[in-house]
């Protein structure tokens, strides 16, 4: 006998916007019109999620260095456990994912939660406007209608993901996470002030409001203070930085497909 499920709530981050896009393509392929949690910027992560009983959870994060960035994890992991159907879902640059999908996984199980379906899709690259350039695009979108499409029609059979047999990708112990860069933005005389990159900072970094005064304790290089940037007046303030980054996105052309996990 399948769930029958009335409602759903999606519970992304997505400092430059590509993991919401692929939100938005899976709750239009499920047909729901989710509640919408985007806990990117922190007054929305202290307001807190709650969650319904036995509604359907969209879980969805970046790929930051083939993990879950550290504060994507920590907050679901803070959600109310229980069982309830959840879609797990990140986005990375057309690099790879690694274990973050299976990070996110493990997660949703420790949780209790069933994973009902689980996919990895590619969003344009947070350092680059030419690694994964413009996605998710029209296509990478229909998959994501059609991915929810099909975790609808799953969970009619009731036939969950409960034994993790098909993620295909990533492996335990997960690799370690990405070393604290000793740089940051930094901003050119384009600046207009009209503070985009303070509001839209997740983790306030910019020290009294100032887009010219980074705290880069905190600052995590999530880059969407440059994505986002009206007049493209930041950029990362490391020129070695910059040629890797350069270097990867040569080695990274080819277009990946979206990666998607169903019973
Ligand atoms: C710190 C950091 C690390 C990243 N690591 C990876 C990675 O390991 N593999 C990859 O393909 N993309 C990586 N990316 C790119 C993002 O996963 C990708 O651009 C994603 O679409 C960003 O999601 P958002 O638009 O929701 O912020 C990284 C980005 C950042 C900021």
């Amino acid at each position: 006998m399948g769930r029958q499920v009335i409602q759903c709530t999606s519970v992304y981050f997505s400092p430059t916007g590509t993991t919401r896009r692929v939100v938005r393509g899976i709750s239009q392929g499920l047909s729901m019109r989710p509640r919408d949690f985007d806990v990117t910027l922190p007054s929305a992560r202290e307001r807190g999620v709650s969650l319904e009983r036995d509604e359907l959870l969209i879980l969805a994060s970046p790929v930051y260095g083939g993990r879950l960035p550290i504060l994507a994890r920590d907050f679901f992991d803070r959600l109310a456990s229980g069982r309830r159907p959840v879609v797990a879902v990140v986005v990375y640059g057309n690099r790879d994912y690694e274990d973050a999908l299976l990070e996110l996984y493990d997660l949703c199980v420790a949780k209790g939660y069933e994973v009902v379906g689980a996919g990895a899709f590619v969003g344009e690259h947070s350092y680059s406007h030419v690694m994964g350039k413009n996605r998710p695009d029209p296509a990478d979108e229909e998959r994501a209608r059609c991915f929810g499409l099909a975790v609808r029609q799953t969970m009619l059979v009731d036939s969950y993901l409960k034994e993790k047999p098909l993620l295909a990708k990533g492996r335990r112990p997960y690799r370690s996470y990405l070393s604290k860069l000793p740089f940051g933005p930094v901003t050119s005389r384009r600046c207009a002030n009209c503070l985009s990159c303070v509001k839209l900072c997740p983790v306030g970094a910019f020290i009294d409001g100032d887009p010219r005064n980074v705290n880069l304790d905190k600052c995590i290089l999530c880059a969407a203070c440059i994505k986002l940037c009206p007049e493209r007046a930041k950029s990362i303030g490391d020129d070695d930085f910059c040629d890797d980054m350069a270097a990867l996105a040569a080695a990274n052309l080819d277009r990946k497909e979206p990666a998607i996990f169903l019973p």
